[in-house]
């Protein structure tokens, strides 16, 4: 089978493709025959060799697929050729591959492998900063940095749908398109504004409830100053490659909270706090009040070119690799 592999720290040329044996699956596990695999912005900081606890190479990246079920292994009742999606850790940028047959979800037909593979971890990531973690209530204001974004996109949709004034920055003004369509009701352009300028002016004052940083660096600096009081943010990722800083004096005395995310870690300790939204993101997809934005579709051959678009910041939504 093709597959694409890490062989050493670097830019998005270390991206090997390479044929390998097919993977068989343990007991509890499946093979998946990969129809459509999620690329993460993870996938690209733990190539460069930039993510605290990431893989040593040679390791074949993709944490999420989606795809038909191929073989099942000692223990499992799968039916060959059932449509699925499934977190795997890594290995999914290949024709097959390996997942723990209790991690998967059922992919309805109404729904394509693409959209499947791009619902995981972007939106499993969005409910928990909005929900779990970030405790949104309806009329709240949240500001959600990289809207057009992957979990940007989600993001936006879901705080819309629970009734909140959504704020959210983006790079260009097509990204902020996007995001309008989605239910984002202050698209702010960052390059051309302050975004704290223009929140200011939009809450008289008063600044919003919740923000949603995954760029970190002089972003998360700037997403405490527009904190109301009593105000939180969630910080779950540093796409600026620099991670926030605290000041915990400045955070007693204006009552503002910082809580960390980790989807990872969350799901290995305390699955049922993630996994609780699944019904309902699943609900709301079927019913059409949420879609998964698809941005951007490459070949597995392409993976490279799919990582330099997402450094490029050129994607929107869900960028998936097609084998
Ligand atoms: N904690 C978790 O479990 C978890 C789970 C999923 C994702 N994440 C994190 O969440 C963030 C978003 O992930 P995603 O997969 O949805 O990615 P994404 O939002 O689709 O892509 C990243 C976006 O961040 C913005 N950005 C700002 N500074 C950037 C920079 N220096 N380089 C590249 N992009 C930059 C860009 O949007 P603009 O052009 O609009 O600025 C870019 O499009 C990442 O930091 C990721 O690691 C964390």
């Amino acid at each position: 089978m093709r597959t694409v592999q890490v062989t050493e720290f670097g830019d998005s040329g270390v991206l090997d493709v390479t044929d390998a044996e097919k993977p068989d699956p343990g007991p509890g596990e499946v093979r998946i025959e990969v129809e459509a695999a999620g690329v993460n912005f993870a996938d690209v900081m733990q190539r460069q060799g930039n993510y605290v606890g990431g893989p040593e190479p040679t390791y074949v990246p993709g944490m999420e697929v989606a795809g038909t079920v191929d073989a099942a292994g000692e223990g499992v009742e799968r039916e060959e050729g059932s449509r699925v999606v499934a977190m795997t850790g890594r290995g999914g940028y290949a024709e097959y591959a390996l997942a723990d047959a209790d991690s998967l979800f059922e992919v309805p037909e109404a729904m394509s492998f693409a959209e499947a593979a791009g619902f995981p971890v972007q939106f499993l990531t969005a409910h928990a900063v909005l929900h779990e973690w970030g405790g949104l209530e309806a009329g709240e204001r949240v500001l959600i940095h990289a809207a057009a974004g992957g979990v940007g996109t989600a993001a936006v949709q879901l705080a819309s749908a629970a009734g909140a004034e959504v704020f959210g920055t983006a790079s260009t003004d097509e990204k902020l398109e996007l995001a309008e369509r989605l239910g984002c009701d202050h698209p702010i352009n960052y390059v051309e504004e302050d975004f704290r300028e223009v929140v200011a002016e939009e809450t008289d004052e008063e600044g919003v409830d919740l923000v949603l940083d995954g760029v970190g660096g002089e972003t998360f600096a700037r997403s405490l100053d527009v904190l109301s009081h009593f105000g939180r943010v969630v910080a779950y990722g540093a796409a600026s490659g620099e991670p926030g800083e605290v000041d915990t004096t400045r955070l007693l005395f204006e009552n503002k909270s910082v809580i960390g995310f980790h989807l990872g870690n969350s799901l290995q300790r305390n699955p049922q706090r993630i996994l609780q939204s699944v019904p309902e993101l699943q609900q709301m997809l079927a019913d059409g009040d949420l879609e998964v934005v698809v941005g951007q579709r490459f070949d597995l051959e392409d993976a490279a070119d799919a990582h330099a678009a997402i450094e490029n910041r050129e994607t929107v939504g869900k960028v998936v690799l097609e084998p």
